[in-house]
């Protein structure tokens, strides 16, 4: 498959297609950037770590993001993954501090307690839906940090609404003729519906909380004690807004990440066995904590190669707000840049043999000869991940929980095929089975 670089009608077609192959395929042919035409619009790529930084840091404030996902916008309004300008300064300056390392660390106990109890209730020897049982555990993690509740109880709606959008989103997403939100479609319907649902129980969750006043130490809490620099709390609107932000883009991804290193681990025995090896050497039988991770470095390089490979936010975009000469690419206003961690991350130029897993590449020294801008799984910039540091903190827990207590093999006998939707995620069902392996200690 070739990038033709100015028949647009044909390159919109690769990417409905086959939108990885599509973005490899730029990468191949933009070794560090390049334009060509999409549909009738001009559009360029970016994948050396030089323009990819002048795109997400040195010119942040020339560009708004690209609005691909606005069908997201009735869920989660203008929290900080669509917000822009002073607004989206404001409110990543209230919203942060809640999740810098410091505050997160209060919620390890309580993730290896339900990682605890996912794999507690994997039988020796059964079938399970990986990428479900990773999504559940996610999803039950954001739901007790946002909201000190089970998001799979009485605020089920959430679950719910989010499923339902999240499949909408995506099939919209790869429609080739975008159909307006307010069009009496079936599908329209029932996206709004299950969004009124959401709104209804989590302002509700919010009227609880101010009127009863009580600290939960959950993130809720913290964002309705948070004030900006006049002294002024978020109204009701944002805070619903910036709480369905964080429960989405805070479960998915790190689902998906566990559920690609796993079935990695499943295909490298060897990689599989040393992780078990470290595990069992630092935890002697007993539950991790956070203290323990240094203690884990390997589990991490393994997390950090796995979201090399499959970086669950796998594309990125940016609209020009003015025209730029950034050298190799010289966006226009309004013409888009695309950045792709998946095509990024297969440079051969930064990652030789970029296809194969090997979790050596973030050895500590290897780790620090990578060029700045060349590994980007959690994006850069001012609008890096604002949970990044609660998504490694996660995923390096619940690995060490999983590795010390089941192995798991794929029944496919196959890596899932990546399937890009909003997130990357596996084609299908997962399945696997569950080798039980009693904590061992030395
Ligand atoms: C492995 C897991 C995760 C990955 C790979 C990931 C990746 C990313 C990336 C690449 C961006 C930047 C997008 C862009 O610049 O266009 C982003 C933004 C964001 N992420 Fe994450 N994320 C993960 C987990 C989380 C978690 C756990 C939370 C919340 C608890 C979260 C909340 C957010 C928010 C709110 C933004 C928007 C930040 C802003 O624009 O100010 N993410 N994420």
């Amino acid at each position: 498959m070739a990038i033709d670089l100015v028949d647009g009608t044909r390159n919109a077609l690769l990417l409905w297609r086959d939108s990885l192959e599509y973005l490899s395929t730029l990468g191949r042919r933009f070794p560090v950037g390049g334009t060509y035409f999409f549909g009738p619009y001009q559009s360029n790529f970016a994948t050396g770590p030089e323009l990819v930084q002048k795109v997400l840091v040195d010119h942040a404030d020339d560009f708004h993001k690209f609005p691909m996902m606005e069908y997201l916008r009735p869920l989660i309004g203008n929290g900080l993954l669509l917000n822009e300008d002073a607004p989206w300064r404001r409110q990543r300056k209230l919203v942060a501090p809640s999740l810098q390392p410091r505050r997160v660390a209060g919620y390890a106990t309580m993730m290896v307690d339900y990682a605890r109890q996912t794999v507690e209730g994997w039988q020796d020897g059964a079938e399970i839906d990986l990428a479900a049982s990773m999504m559940a555990l996610t999803l039950r993690i954001v739901g007790k940090t946002l909201f000190d509740t089970e998001l799979s109880g009485h605020a089920g709606a959430i679950a719910n609404a989010l499923e339902v959008s999240l499949a909408f989103v995506n099939q919209r997403g790869k429609s080739l003729f975008p159909v307006p939100l307010t069009w009496p479609l079936p599908g329209n319907r029932r996206y709004r519906r299950a969004v009124a649902a959401v709104d209804g129980v989590v302002r509700a969750m919010i009227a609880e909380r101010r009127a009863s006043g009580v600290d939960h130490g959950d993130l809720l809490s913290a964002l309705l004690a948070a004030r900006d620099e006049d002294g002024q709390p978020m109204d009701d609107t944002q805070l619903r807004d910036e709480c369905m932000t964080l429960v989405l883009a805070g479960h998915e991804t790190t689902a998906n990440a566990l559920m690609w290193t796993l079935s990695l681990l499943w295909r490298h025995p060897e990689v599989r066995a040393r992780v078990e090896r470290e595990v069992d050497g630092a935890l002697a039988g007993r539950a991790p904590t956070l203290d323990d991770l240094p203690r884990l470095p390997y589990t991490l390089q393994v997390l950090k190669e796995s979201l090399r490979l499959y970086p669950p936010a796998y594309v990125m975009g940016r609209m020009a707000l003015r025209d730029l000469d950034l050298g190799e690419i010289k966006p226009r206003k309004g013409q888009f840049v695309i950045i792709s961690p998946y095509a990024m991350h297969r440079n051969p130029a930064v990652f030789a043999d970029p296809e194969r897993f090997d979790p050596e590449r973030f050895a500590p020294e290897a780790e620090k000869r990578l060029p700045r801008g060349a590994y980007l799984p959690f994006g850069g910039g001012p609008r890096i991940c604002v949970g990044n540091h609660f998504a490694l903190m996660e995923a390096h827990l619940i690995l060490a929980v999983i590795a010390q207590r089941a192995r798991l093999d794929l029944v496919a006998g196959a890596l899932p095929v990546p399937e890009p939707t909003v997130t990357l995620r596996p084609r299908g069902t997962v399945r696997a089975r569950v080798s039980a392996r009693a904590p061992a200690g030395g």
